[in-house]
């Protein structure tokens, strides 16, 4: 990883710690991996730290989490991961990542893998007093119902120390600036500090807050740096996952609309993090776009469709009722349309598919035209086939493509086909029962049943 540098010079460590089974989730899953906006609660908080310029990033798990290895090394490329073996405490937890302090010249910072609403902005502001010579700089708010959070003491203005709920005596529990977790450290004094925190306590766990007393103890600055409750807000349970999603859901609406794309009803729209909006992008209600969705220039996406996975180039209409699918990619121009799902398939410019159809495994060519029904039959029950329709064919309403298969250019295919061998370029193909019509025979029957004749 290539060291990046504040603009004083300074390079900067992330320590996010992430050991806890998170029992309140009940969860096969370890906490830090349970998704908000398509995201894992870790991945959002190492997006953070890498968002501030952070060179150096370690997370501390339990030992033996694959899982959150993969994570890790998926959304933090060069990252460490040090294992925790007991849960004695955030101060001990910090030291479990000692080999990385160990490396650390300047500013270390400490987040939490449950605190996913944590932006890359407030890591910078949390750091910025370390250039100004503090120690340690903490994050706190102003609450009027501090219950469960540690307290953050003060004389003639200055922060003295952190109290734990726990340890607090009455009336330091009516102190309302409370700690939101996250610490800033300077490299300088970090392992000092954290080897002398103790575990006298009521807890009897090694706390990182401890750090401000010894701090300040030792003569050395502490800073105060203000957070909003609510991007400091913890996750612990499956409500609290869900207004963790409600928070960045909102977020990420508002920087879609900021970019150029008109949400009608944006509290009806689910975005994932790393979904890209382009310029007027129209989004009608009820939409829901999974992970990995790219949308052009003036695209339209209609009400209540569903995307993950897809690329749709300029100009594209989807919906309503659309269901784009991984490897759905839809060039400039082309129309997806109602009860129309799509996966691992491309359609070329300017094709249209504007009807109930199933287009799975396939390569659709430009202004090629499916009609209504038709069905890619991709799978023997075994294995996947493709199918290629060529530009500019002409694929009759309820045609069956019974893949592997291919339609040349041009050609088209009378409704109703079961299309089991290769269409040839400008050829028509039909492939259905021949239609017989019996004079009378309608007549014959009803006199068979005894029923009234109608003519
Ligand atoms: C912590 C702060 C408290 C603050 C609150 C804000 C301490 C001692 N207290 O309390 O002042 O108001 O956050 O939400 O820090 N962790 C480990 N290993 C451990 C212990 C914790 O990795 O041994 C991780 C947890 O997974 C979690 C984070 O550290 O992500 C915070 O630990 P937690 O026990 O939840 O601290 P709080 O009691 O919430
Ligand atoms: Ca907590």
């Amino acid at each position: 990883m290539t060291a990046i540098l504040d603009p004083g010079g300074r390079s900067l460590t992330a320590i996010v710690l992430a050991a806890g089974k998170g029992t309140r989730m009940r969860s096969d899953l370890p906490k830090v991996l349970h998704r908000v906006a398509g995201r894992t609660m870790l991945g959002h908080v190492l997006a953070a730290a890498r968002g501030a310029g952070a060179s150096r990033i370690a997370v501390v798990a339990e030992p033996g989490q694959a899982a959150v290895e993969a994570e890790v090394a998926a959304s933090a490329p060069g990252a460490r991961v040090h294992p925790q073996a007991e849960r004695l405490g955030t101060a001990h937890a910090v030291l479990a990542a000692r080999e990385t302090l160990a490396e650390t010249g300047d500013d270390i910072v400490i987040a939490f893998g449950d605190t996913p609403l944590v932006t890359a902005e407030t890591l910078t502001r949390l750091r910025a007093p370390l250039a100004a010579g503090a120690a340690v700089a903490i994050l706190a708010f102003e609450t009027d119902s501090p219950t469960g959070y540690g307290r953050v003491l003060t004389q003639n203005g200055s922060v003295t120390a952190i109290r734990e709920e726990k340890d607090a005596s009455d009336e330091e529990r009516q102190v309302r600036l409370c700690n939101a977790g996250l610490m800033a450290l300077s490299g300088r004094y970090a392992l000092d500090l954290l080897g002398r925190i103790g575990n006298h306590n009521a807890a009897g766990e090694y706390y990182l807050p401890d750090a401000v007393a010894l701090a300040v103890a030792d003569g050395l600055m502490v800073a105060v740096v203000n957070v909003d409750e609510a991007e400091a807000q913890g996750v612990n349970d499956r409500v609290q996952l869900a207004v963790a999603e409600a928070a960045i859901q909102q977020r990420l609406r508002r920087a879609a609309q900021l970019g150029g794309a008109t949400l009608i009803a944006p509290e009806t729209v689910f975005l994932s993090s790393d979904t890209v909006l382009g310029r007027d992008v129209l989004v009608e209600p009820h939409v829901i776009f999974g992970p990995k969705v790219t949308v052009g220039d003036r695209c339209i996406i209609h009400a209540f469709s569903h995307l993950e996975g897809a690329t749709l180039e300029d100009g594209v209409a989807i919906g309503p009722y659309a269901r784009l699918r991984p490897g759905a990619v839809l060039e400039e121009g082309s129309r997806i349309g109602n009860f129309v799902e799509i996966k691992n398939a491309r359609l070329g410019p300017g094709a249209k598919a504007n009807h109930l159809s199933y287009l799975g495994d396939s390569e659709i060519g430009a202004g090629a035209n499916v009609g209504a029904g038709t069905i890619t039959c991709n799978y023997d029950g075994t294995n996947k086939h493709r199918t290629a329709i060529g530009a500019g064919a002409f694929i009759g309403s309820n045609t069956a493509l019974v893949a592997p298969v291919s339609v040349g250019a041009g050609a088209i295919v009378g409704a109703g086909s079961v299309v089991t061998a290769d269409v040839p370029a400008d050829a028509l193909a039909v492939g259905r029962a021949r239609q017989v019509n019996r004079p009378d025979g309608a007549r014959l029957w009803r006199q068979v049943k005894g029923l009234k004749t109608k003519s």
